[in-house]
């Protein structure tokens, strides 16, 4: 009781003498890419702007490649306090707030105006507004980026060159059935197993971004990349709603200036990075797919639609395919 009384009393007095007291604070940040990879980058410009905005009161500790946990422990640990900040794809989420499956149908998103259109407009920022509800508070939108389709076996051009084949996905239901859909066989697992899992033949194929997939090394062990474009991830930049609420009304203004600078970096270092992992590894075959040949992927999404429209309602989905 003592100890609860003394902290109560710590606590209630940090309240009352925060905003003049200026104290330093080290925020715990977490993701799962590498440290090679622009995410990673992008919380060491953040941190550099909030040190420099700050002289240095307010400073964050990168924890790189799941080093505090998958995508989704990173999540909760936002939920618990564990973790002060993290970027996951958006894919995860949707466990969290089934709203986010709207993002998730493939072939949806053309390019990446239609995706700033959507993640910048009222849609995203509701979307970020939403996460409140579950204890997040999103500050706004990095980039993951457009996600190809890789395998071991053989250059896909079809579906039927994928069919049977055993696949990773992302934790996220509506993924798992659009591939299931499609004819490949794919099953959930945490990014930081992957390699592994890849090496060891427990998957034939995956999907993600290429530069993710040459930070990865992946091309070790997988051949045959295919441009499908099929889901474009965003990397939600998340916050502890606590830490978020305790900055002074200045601190909070330097955070969201600071998060505003990264999202034009990152963004920046995002769209150059899969031309660059391309140019950088030579063997592998890229197939790229005539619009007849990724429509007959895409014929096979009616159904998705119906599930996720199930799944959020109808007003997202129509607002999303309003705006692009
Ligand atoms: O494939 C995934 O799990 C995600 O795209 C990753 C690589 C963890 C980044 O968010």
């Amino acid at each position: 009781r003592f100890f609860r009384s003394a902290a109560l009393a710590a606590g209630l007095c940090a309240v009352i003498s925060g905003p003049t007291l200026a104290q330093e604070m080290v925020l715990k940040a977490g993701h799962a890419a590498s440290t090679s990879n622009t995410g990673h980058k992008a919380f060491e410009f953040l941190a550099q702007e909030l040190a420099d905005n700050t002289d240095g009161r307010i400073s964050l500790e990168i924890y790189p490649s799941s080093q505090l946990g998958s995508e989704r422990e990173l999540v909760e640990s936002i939920q618990l306090g564990n973790v002060d900040m993290t970027f996951v794809s958006s894919a995860v989420l949707g466990n969290f707030n089934p709203q986010f499956f709207a993002l998730d149908i493939p072939f949806m998103f053309k390019d990446r105006d239609d995706v700033y259109r959507v993640l910048d407009g009222e849609i995203g920022q509701n979307l970020l507004t939403s996460l409140e509800q579950v204890g997040i508070k999103g500050l706004g939108y990095w980039e993951n980026g457009f996600r190809q389709l890789t395998n071991s076996k053989q250059d896909i051009r079809s579906p039927e060159d994928l069919e049977g084949m055993r696949m990773r996905t992302m934790e996220n239901a509506v993924h798992l059935e659009a591939w299931r859909n499609v004819g490949a066989n794919p099953a959930p697992l945490a990014f930081g197993e992957l390699f592994t899992a890849l090496q060891q033949g427990t998957f034939d194929a995956q999907e993600g971004p290429i530069n993710l997939f040459y930070d990865m090394r992946f091309n070790e062990v997988q051949k045959h990349i295919t441009k499908t474009n099929h889901v474009y991830s965003p990397w939600p930049i998340l916050i502890n709603p606590n830490i978020y609420n305790s900055l002074s009304d200045e601190d909070r203004v330097i955070l969201e200036e600071a998060v505003a600078k990264s999202i034009t970096y990152q963004r920046n270092l995002a769209q150059q990075a899969d031309e660059a992992a391309i140019a950088a590894m030579s063997d592998v075959t890229i197939t790229e797919l005539s619009p007849e040949e990724l429509e007959a992927f895409a014929s096979h999404m009616d159904p998705i639609y119906d599930m996720v429209r199930e799944r959020v309602g109808d007003e997202i989905i129509d607002d999303i395919l309003a705006e692009i």
